[in-house]
């Protein structure tokens, strides 16, 4: 995979960002979604490659733009499979909440799990505790390996829990074992990206999320050297039956990293679309924008923070 494909990729997220982010605190989450798919398909016809979307905005019959299987890009370029998440966060945008993105993971054919639309249960670490989770451990048993893998004590662990009613039991165990917790209101993609990154209080991820964006959160993870599981969690025999569908026929499998990301040719791509943690949201300027992302490479595990200054074509109306 040309290396210079994760600076193309960039431009993708960048635009889908930028058209969102226009929409921050409107109150209207489908107007927003809408905005980033747009623009990030638009994009992706200006990019050399012969992409394959496998974790996009749903079932081609559900999705009219970016939906699972469809054809993007000119076709030029090398054969990827893409995972994508136009707005990762849209509840988030409509509030001008915190810590939306604009998400893309791209790799080889055949590197991503082909995820159906439920939820999936995730565990997510960085790098020091790799190799030490194990999706059937207890939670007690989990929180205590990562605290000793990063010398912590249990009362300095921070685990990262989406604020959900489904989430109460999960809380009242890990408040048992006496840890701290950062509960978000959405972004789990972002929570997970956080337990790698050292100047962040987030040291693990727990919780039931989309597991599309559990394949996304694997794709970042490969390339931060973290680690990452997820069992899928299904609410009704319609989701099951999806999953089938979709080739998955063990509904009960717990999936590693690598079998939810497979392999080094994985790029991952994020834009913020408001602030966060990670990333600084979109802020517009008298004739511009200014956007932060960041572009990562398993192969290398390089990271780039690019900051992009645009300029807009502004022709005031009086
Ligand atoms: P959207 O941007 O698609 O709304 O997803 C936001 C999100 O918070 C994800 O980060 C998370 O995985 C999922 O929704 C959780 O789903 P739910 O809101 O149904 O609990």
């Amino acid at each position: 995979m040309d290396k210079n494909l994760a600076l193309e990729l960039v431009r993708v997220t960048e635009a889908a960002a930028l058209a969102s982010a226009r929409l921050m605190g409107r109150g209207d989450e489908k107007a927003a979604d809408q905005a980033a798919v747009d623009a990030m398909r638009k994009t992706f016809d200006a990019i050399d490659i012969d992409g394959v979307i496998v974790i996009g905005e749903g079932e081609r019959d559900e999705a009219p733009m970016l939906y699972i299987g469809e054809h993007v890009g000119s076709k030029k370029g090398p054969s990827i499979d893409i995972a994508l998440d136009p707005l990762e966060g849209t509840t988030i945008t409509a509030k001008g909440g915190y810590n939306a993105t604009s998400v893309i993971a791209v790799a080889e054919r055949g590197s991503f799990l082909h995820a159906p639309d439920t939820y999936m249960d995730k565990i997510a670490v960085g790098p020091e505790a790799k190799g030490l989770i194990n999706y059937n451990d207890p939670v007690p048993v989990t929180l205590k390996k990562t605290a000793d893998a990063l010398k912590k004590h249990l009362e300095d662990l921070t685990v990262c829990i989406l604020d959900r009613p489904r989430h109460d039991e999960l809380i009242k165990q890990v408040r048992e074992a006496g840890c701290r917790i950062k509960l978000i209101s959405d972004g789990d993609v972002s929570g997970a990206i956080a337990t790698c990154m050292p100047d962040s209080p987030v040291d693990i991820l727990l919780g039931i999320g989309g597991a599309p964006e559990g394949v996304l959160s694997a794709a970042a993870l490969k390339c931060l050297g973290g680690d990452f599981q997820g069992k899928l969690h299904f609410r009704n025999d319609e989701e099951k039956e999806r999953a089938k569908k979709m080739g998955i026929h063990d509904l009960d499998k717990a999936y590693t990293l690598e079998e939810l990301a497979k392999g080094e040719s994985i790029l991952f791509c994020a834009t913020g679309v408001t602030d966060g943690e990670m990333l600084k949201g979109v802020y517009f300027t008298g004739n511009g924008a200014i956007t932060n992302s960041i572009v990562m490479r398993a192969r290398t595990r390089t990271i780039r923070w690019i900051k992009a200054v645009h300029h807009f074509d502004f022709k005031p109306s009086y």
